[in-house]
């Protein structure tokens, strides 16, 4: 493919920016009441208000040129037909398989995935079912009350915020606890509370090598058997797993082993055995409707037409600000408390997926990629760092996310939380003139001092926002919510040309622990490491006194 930046679409792109780049969204709101219904579409209970964005009649059709100069529709066919479009790792990324309802046959090397997909769901359910019906007991006869998740990147990331987020739909008796940093603090801590007779330790690793999850396998099963004798590990200890052989060798029966694939990726794995623990508390059924809002969301990915395509509006609208606008960064502002960790969560996905510097070829890229995400619950962001928003140098545009109904909350607090979003990202959109902000002032101020107020009192508005409103956060909703950023997230990877599925980056600081960590330990000399590492391992000894 042509360097991108140089196709006409690209290019008609650049000149449209300078066009509008002066104009402003408030006159646009004045001059047409129609700008909200025109620009804002539902795919069932999820609402997408993106009349809040620098575009006009122009900006679509351009983009829908640029996403079909380099075979959008081509490619998003390639993606669910399971073709190894992860290139660096010669394999597809067959997340849609998990929750494809259609059990459209899909072949992997020869061999069909849609069966054992089934099987391992019907695993799923069944296991969870005798955890719940308390057939499965601990070693000591006892039902399980605690679960406790052991994983880190996709195997905790998407489990833990989507049972933070559905936790109104949970049906069994059962606490779940999320450990993932190698810090002992968290894992300590949470080992004084527990009771090693009704605990239930998942091992979540694709790869069964992860240092952090290992290590902190190892100390959960030292405790056990210090609370509990020593032969405890098949009774309270279950693993998901691409690496079926280490989990055995570890002692955890075949039965209790949930497999993973190599085509289905870390930050995309939610809707596979990743999922247990989200079953473990909200059951079977809502999984499946949980799967079914994702299946939903990819039915209308891969049948809408572009203008009414949900995640490819949104992909396209991030595609506008960072490479015609020079916009590095998103804020993700969920107005939802249930829906707090679908930040970090975004983080993973997106940055791990999409931060990339090389196009599919090798070649270096000279446009940017994949946005810094950041973000905070509303309101509370808006005591915050809300200030930069508003009247800070830099455009950043917000997702924000809203919901209609919500369970076990007050309506007064509702009414307030929504309120405050829309004042958000109207404030946003409009900002507050030089000649508002001197009207404002002249009627306790004099003029020499309004004039000298004014401008700290004027906020240049014109700040992008979507709005993504769901009636309530419900498995199906959750589902549709991530298959859709899922998508958003493909669709972007494919304009820039890069691998959104492989995460080299990551694998470095992998690779360089092991050398490092024996320096660390004493095991070896610091041949090798730089000046600032050697020092920083010193230091470290003498404060630990070795
Ligand atoms: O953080 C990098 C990563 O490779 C993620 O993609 C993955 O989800 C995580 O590590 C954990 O890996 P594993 O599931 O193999 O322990």
């Amino acid at each position: 493919m042509n360097n991108i930046t140089e196709l006409s679409p690209w290019l008609a792109l650049t000149h449209h920016q300078r066009d509008i780049a002066s104009e402003h969204m408030r006159d646009w709101f004045a001059s047409d009441a129609t700008r909200f219904s025109r620009l804002s579409l539902q795919v069932d209970e999820i609402l997408l208000d993106y009349s809040r964005n620098r575009i006009n009649e122009k900006t679509i059709p351009l983009l829908k040129e640029l996403a079909q100069t380099v075979d959008l529709p081509q490619k998003m066919a390639a993606l669910f037909a399971g073709l190894p479009i992860n290139t660096t790792e010669k394999r597809p990324a067959l997340h849609t398989a998990l929750r494809d309802k259609s059990q459209t046959p899909i072949f992997v090397n020869g061999t069909n995935i849609a069966p054992i997909i089934q099987e391992t769901m019907a695993k799923m359910r069944h296991f969870v079912g005798k955890i719940h019906s308390h057939e499965l007991r601990g070693s000591t006869g006892k039902p399980f009350t605690d679960i406790v998740n052991i994983g880190i990147g996709g195997s905790y990331i998407g489990p833990e915020m989507c049972s933070h987020a559905l936790k109104d739909y949970t049906v069994a008796n059962l606490k779940l606890h999320f450990i993932s940093s190698v810090d002992s603090v968290p894992l300590n801590e949470l080992l004084q509370r527990i009771n090693p007779e009704t605990t239930l330790f998942i091992i979540s690793s694709k790869s069964f090598t992860t240092i952090e999850t290992l290590t902190n396998t190892q100390t959960a099963l030292n405790w056990m058997n210090t609370c509990l004798g020593s032969g405890v590990l098949p009774h309270h200890f279950v693993a998901v797993t691409a690496a079926a052989d280490k989990a055995l060798a570890l002692g955890i029966p075949n039965e209790h082993i949930f497999p993973l694939w190599d085509w289905v990726g870390g930050r995309y794995s939610i809707w596979s055995a990743i999922g247990l623990p989200l079953m473990l508390l909200i059951g079977g059924d809502h999984f499946a409707q949980f799967l079914d809002g994702a299946y939903q969301m990819d039915c209308h990915f891969k049948s809408a037409p572009f203008e009414k395509n949900m995640p490819i509006l949104l992909a396209m609208l991030g595609i506008w600000y960072m490479n015609f606008f020079g916009s590095k960064v998103q804020a993700i502002i969920p107005y939802a408390h249930r829906l707090s960790h679908f930040i970090p969560y975004l983080q993973q996905v997106e940055m791990e997926s999409n931060g990339k510097r090389n196009k599919l070829n090798g070649a270096d890229l000279d446009y940017l990629t994949s946005s810094v995400i950041f973000g905070e619950e509303g309101c509370k962001g808006q005591h915050a760092y809300h200030q930069l928003l508003h009247q800070g140098p830099h455009l950043i545009p917000v997702d924000f996310l809203l919901v209609g109904e919500t369970i076990n909350t007050h309506r007064e607090h509702q009414d307030i939380l929504l309120a405050s979003a829309l004042s958000q990202a109207q404030a946003l959109m409009r900002g507050k003139t030089y000649a508002e902000a001197y009207e404002e002032l002249i009627h306790s101020h004099t003029p020499a001092e309004a004039t000298l107020l004014a401008p700290h009192r004027m906020i240049p508005g014109n700040r992008p926002s979507n709005i993504l409103f769901l009636d309530r956060v419900s498995p199906k909703n959750l589902g549709a919510l991530i298959a859709l950023y899922e998508h958003k997230i493909f669709v972007q990877g494919i304009i820039w040309d890069i691998n959104s599925f492989d995460q080299w980056g990551v694998e470095l600081g992998k690779q360089l622990l092991p050398h490092i960590l024996h320096s660390v330990q004493g095991h070896s000399n610091n041949e090798g490491l730089d000046s600032a590492t050697c020092g920083l391992i010193k230091h470290f000894k003498k404060i630990q006194g070795d």
